[in-house]
């Protein structure tokens, strides 16, 4: 059981990293508006990280932490808005 929390307490750290990934990618592509959706995402992720690992203690149980794989650099699927105006109003 506790085993399987750990995992589950690295699915959500990756998610949290995942959705940092897509705050930085929006953020630098002049995409404000998902880049804060993104931030917020990934707090609500890594607090859920976290209730698991308070979980955990309060059992007893030992969290153990694993390497957390990297998200992708690349996120083609948020490149669906080229030929569209940013907020700044620059064209794509
Ligand atoms: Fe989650």
């Amino acid at each position: 059981m506790v085993k399987s929390i750990n995992r589950q307490i690295n699915r959500e750290m990756y998610s949290g990293c995942f959705y940092m990934a897509m705050a930085a990618y929006a953020e630098n592509t002049g995409f404000k508006g998902v880049a804060n959706w993104s931030i917020v995402q990934m707090k609500e992720e890594f607090a859920h990280a976290q209730k698991f690992y308070e979980y955990v203690n309060e059992q007893g149980g030992k969290v153990v932490l694993e390497e957390i794989e990297a998200p992708p650099l690349d996120m083609p699927y948020m490149r669906r808005g080229q030929g569209k105006v940013r907020e700044d109003g620059e064209r794509l």
